[in-house]
């Protein structure tokens, strides 16, 4: 919810001339999805936000008392509206602002010797920084993080604090800026030109667990190939239907394949664009065999073993450590 919701909430609320009084909370919600279930039963926190007034504090109670039942209650945090709302934009920004600071680094290690997995694991063995959040990759994507920071970057800049919004809004550049870069390394690694190349990209969803395509990189990354007239072949688990919908207007240019080891023969590069556990899993060999050569791969998630696939003949491109290439 935007922030200010519960504001326009109660005001419609108390516009009707009926005497029943209402209170608005707050409640924001932490659960992501393919973990949600886990998310509310175990929650990090409960947050319930509300007028500090006797008949606010009284409701606030009430929603308290219902989550009780099952959470350890200090687990569960009270506050005003505006700090609840504002709270949950917050939150996602700065988990969008990890994934983005890591995918910066990434790219100075690509002109570096350094190796992106490397630092991840030395930064957050720190217990102040921490390790969730930090795989370099394509980019974050999902119905939330994008909304939730531009969001806070439109509040920032109608409260008149063009800093601060600029600040926030340099998360969302840098989620581009790494997808372009991905783009850019696959256009110039296959001879810079992609134009009639079979490419199969491995994963649609916006990540592992889920059939939802919402803000997936896979959606920019696949629509800039076929700009460069590349034959895509998508395979996914579970958002092969979405992943359709979202590239109807490329109808003719895009196949779609569940079965990864089809999906991959006869291509020229394998784009791996979401962190489904069965890739980690293939058979990276008979694929090898079953594609036009060179073959490439570009681990847009760095979920491979990239010395396996090497030694199996691929030129493997990973994010954020150097390419291992036979060329
Ligand atoms: N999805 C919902 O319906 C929903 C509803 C209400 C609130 N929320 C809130 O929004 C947040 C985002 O939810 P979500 O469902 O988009 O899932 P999420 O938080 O699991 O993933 C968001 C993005 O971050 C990336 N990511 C995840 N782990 C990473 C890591 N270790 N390193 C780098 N990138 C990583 C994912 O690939 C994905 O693109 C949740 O944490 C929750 O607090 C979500």
């Amino acid at each position: 919810m935007p922030v200010k919701t519960a504001l326009a909430m109660g005001k419609i609320l108390s516009s009707g001339k009926g005497r029943i009084k209402f209170e608005v909370l707050s409640n924001p919600e932490f659960m992501a999805e393919g973990t949600a279930v886990g998310d509310l039963e175990n929650p990090d926190r409960v947050l319930i936000g509300s007028h500090e007034t006797k008949s606010g504090l009284k409701a606030r109670a009430q929603l308290i008392e219902i989550y009780a039942k099952w959470i350890p209650s200090k687990k569960i945090i009270t506050s005003n509206i505006w700090s609840s709302e504002l709270s949950k934009l917050v939150a996602n920004a700065f988990l969008a602002q990890r994934v983005s600071s890591i995918n910066s680094i990434s790219a100075l290690c690509e002109k570096t010797d350094a190796d992106i997995s490397e630092v991840s694991r030395a930064v957050g063995m720190d217990s102040r920084i921490g390790d969730k959040f930090l795989n370099a990759g394509i980019g974050f994507g999902g119905s939330c993080f994008k909304k939730d920071i531009l969001n806070l970057v439109y509040l920032c800049s109608y409260y008149g604090l063009p800093e601060v919004a600029a600040y926030w809004e340099s998360v969302v550049k840098i989620n581009e800026y790494q997808q372009e870069r991905f783009i850019a390394n696959i256009l110039k690694s296959m001879f810079n030109t992609l134009a009639g190349k079979k490419i199969c990209i491995l994963g649609f969803a916006f990540k592992a667990d889920t059939g939802d395509t919402r803000e997936s990189p896979a959606i920019n990354i696949t629509s800039k190939l076929l700009m460069e007239h590349a034959e895509i072949i998508i395979s996914d688990p579970k958002a092969l239907k979405n992943a359709a919908i979202d590239l109807a207007e490329n109808k003719g240019s895009v196949k779609y394949v569940e079965d990864p080891y089809r999906a991959a023969a006869g291509c020229h590069a394998l784009v791996i664009l979401t962190d489904w556990d069965l890739y980690r899993k293939l058979d990276f060999k008979r694929i090898y065999h079953s594609m036009v050569k060179p073959a490439f791969l570009f681990d847009g998630r760095n979920i491979i073993d990239h010395n396996k696939c090497f030694n199996i003949g691929f030129n493997v491109y990973p994010i954020g450590k150097p390419a291992l290439s036979h060329l």
